[in-house]
């Protein structure tokens, strides 16, 4: 099976997604604008958004920008905003999603997170009625474990809402956790990968360590996703093999992520027009298996899901 979204989509789909999260935040209107119409001059199509975002302002700027040319891009969304949602808010956030983002449906529609155990066969209730109704083209699951894409996928089928076709989990150099068992599984199940935060939310530009402020400094979630001093050491270090190389930091981070053969596209941002650029760059940027390898070094492997490491 195929990790292609393009025939499930009936469209073209680019090589990297741009991800929406600061439109109506660090990024204003104008800023948006800009950051929007420069990566569709890259051939980027695919945008990525959510109910959650900026209060709503993520995806109401989007409509905006992609209103008058939606069949050529991908919209993308997520809704279920907290564990413990009901089918019914679920329901809710979608149809004031499409209200934003001004179009009768969405090509992928995310879970953003697990609905529980308890709420699973019910949230997927609402996705198979949305689905019916025309909201979306493909389910999508985010944040979710191996065992409860496959658990979903299962009951997803028996209530007969669509096929898992998308995931979106986190991945980057420090962040190497979908490597073990959710990106071999995309590729046995024919699931495309949409990956999340390929700068490590900047640490891998390298900006930490020369003292400047960001995310890192000023979102206490990121500051302790990204606490560990191991992770700001192969920050470090990815900036001594691209200053050997003359390039930027941000655009080996991004080539990493994109190579892995389970990656469908990586999921790049930024709050400004000038920081895009070099995340732009690793849509041309020959990474070879030598340098994937030497980068991979710089952080410990993540341990295999068996206790039979000799078999491993
Ligand atoms: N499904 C989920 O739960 C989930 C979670 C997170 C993200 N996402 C999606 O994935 C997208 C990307 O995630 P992300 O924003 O975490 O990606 P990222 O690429 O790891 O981080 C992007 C951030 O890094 C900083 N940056 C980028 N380029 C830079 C440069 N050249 N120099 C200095 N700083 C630079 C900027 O933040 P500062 O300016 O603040 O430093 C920018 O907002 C989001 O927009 C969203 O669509 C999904």
């Amino acid at each position: 099976m195929s990790q292609d979204l393009a025939p499930k989509l009936g469209k073209p789909v680019s090589r990297f997604a741009f991800g929406v999260m600061q439109f109506g935040g660090k990024a204003d209107a104008t800023a948006s604008a800009a950051l929007y119409r420069r990566c569709r001059d890259a051939g980027i199509n695919m945008f990525d958004a959510a109910y959650a975002y900026t209060g709503g302002q993520a995806e109401t700027i989007l409509g905006e920008l992609a209103e008058p040319e939606r069949e050529k891009v991908v919209l993308i969304s997520k809704c279920l905003t907290a564990t413990g949602q009901r089918g019914s808010e679920i329901e809710a956030q979608a149809a004031e999603s499409l209200r934003r983002l001004r179009t009768d449906h969405v090509d992928v529609l995310y879970l953003h997170r697990w609905p529980g155990d308890e709420l699973l066969d019910e949230v997927l209730t609402s996705m198979a009625a949305l689905h019916r109704q025309g909201v979306y083209k493909v389910l999508g699951v985010s944040n979710f474990s191996a065992w409860q894409v496959m658990k979903a996928q299962a009951r997803a089928e028996a209530l007969g809402a669509p096929r898992i076709g998308a995931l979106q989990p986190m991945y980057n150099l420090v962040k190497r956790q979908a490597e073990v068992e959710l990106l071999p599984m995309a590729i046995a199940e024919g699931i495309a990968v949409h990956v999340y935060s390929p700068l490590g939310g900047g640490l891998l530009t390298g900006k930490y360590a020369a003292g400047a402020a960001g995310r890192l400094t000023e979102d206490a979630m990121y500051r302790d996703r990204y606490a560990p001093a191991w992770m700001h050491a192969a920050a470090s270090g990815l900036s001594a093999i691209a200053a050997g190389l003359g390039v930027d930091p941000a655009t080996l981070a991004v080539a990493w992520a994109a190579m892995h053969p389970g990656v469908s596209a990586p999921i790049i941002s930024a709050s400004r027009s000038n920081q895009l650029e070099p995340s732009l760059a690793a849509l041309d940027f020959d990474m070879t298996d030598a340098l994937y390898n030497e980068i991979a070094a710089l952080v410990p492997a993540p341990p295999p899901a068996t206790d039979r490491l000799e078999e491993a």
